[in-house]
């Protein structure tokens, strides 16, 4: 299977969401036989948010598939403010044969995809994360067998990631359910697109308010309360945040065996320290699975 770009999970169908895990399983079990499937490519990494796991991941998958990476951070201040968008892509598409951005806006990485002539792949976004739900049902295809109708609640603050697990969730099949505090809800058109989604692969999509909710579920899923580039303060959060706190409590309550994370955590906060600690997390299996994850997108990139 073959991709031109990886910008937002919708944009891929239920086969190729199944061929990029597999392919990643396969690449995760050897290694070897992707040793050179980026020879003689450059991959341009241009960051406007801070990055741990994103940006190592795909600098170090990047050379085990015999590629070669290039890291811009934020020195060059947000994209758009220097120059056009279509014009870094331009430039960029001179030297290299793919970008991957982190970026505030989805609006930028669309423009760069529509004028680079190269691969464009989303490393987070203001609206999605789709190397982020890659990695999680490649983690949870290995943990249970199979995505299908599996039973999975997002609790906490509704964003990039939970948008991208819900979406990516509906389409293969599993049945999310997105909790949140009144306010915090997922964007109405996503969830649309969502629902459209799960409607023809079967899958159920449940969005509340309701902390009660939370039952039936095999997986919780939670995420930071406040994103990156939202200045508000955790103080002004806590008594709507904490009723939706990841606990043993909760878990117990939900009957579920696995918990993620996609990190950074902040431990006490969204999820407690002994649950994210505990047998049940599957936060680092969630971590190494982005880089086999990233590494199927940019094999089918260049196949
Ligand atoms: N929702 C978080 C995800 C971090 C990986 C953020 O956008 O900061």
């Amino acid at each position: 299977m073959s991709l031109q770009h990886f910008l937002a999970d919708q944009l891929q169908d239920k086969q190729q969401l199944l061929d990029l895990i597999a392919q990643a399983i396969d690449i995760k079990t050897n290694p070897s036989k992707y040793a050179q499937a980026l020879a003689g490519k450059s991959v341009v990494m241009l960051f406007e948010k801070p990055s741990l796991r994103t940006h190592i991941s795909f600098d170090i998958g990047i050379e085990k598939l015999g590629g070669h990476s290039l890291y811009i951070g934020q020195q060059n201040g947000q994209l758009g403010e220097r120059e056009r968008v279509s014009d870094v892509a331009k430039n960029l598409a001179c030297w290299a044969d793919a970008i991957v951005a982190r970026v505030f806006k989805q609006t930028v990485l669309d423009e760069m995809a529509e004028h680079a002539g190269i691969p464009v792949i989303n490393a987070l976004s203001d609206l999605y994360h789709p190397c982020q739900a890659l990695a999680d049902y490649m983690a949870l295809t290995e943990t249970f067998g199979s995505v299908e109708n599996l039973n999975i609640a997002y609790i906490g603050d509704g964003n990039n990631v939970s948008n991208s697990l819900m979406l990516m969730g509906s389409i293969l099949g599993a049945n999310v359910t997105v909790i949140t505090p009144q306010g915090y809800e997922p964007d109405t058109s996503l969830v649309a697109k969502a629902q459209d989604l799960a409607s023809k692969s079967g899958a159920k999509l449940t969005v509340s308010t309701n902390i009660e909710d939370a039952k039936n579920q095999q997986v919780i899923y939670t995420d930071t309360w406040i994103s990156m580039g939202d200045d508000t303060k955790v103080e002004q959060l806590l008594e709507k945040f904490m009723p939706y706190q990841i606990n043993s409590e909760l878990m117990a309550t939900a009957g579920a065996s696995a918990v993620m994370h996609c990190q950074p955590a902040h431990l006490e906060q969204e999820i407690t320290t002994e649950v994210f600690d505990s047998e049940q997390s599957i936060a680092f299996l969630q971590a190494e699975n982005r880089m086999w994850a990233q590494n199927s997108v940019l094999v089918s990139l260049f196949k």
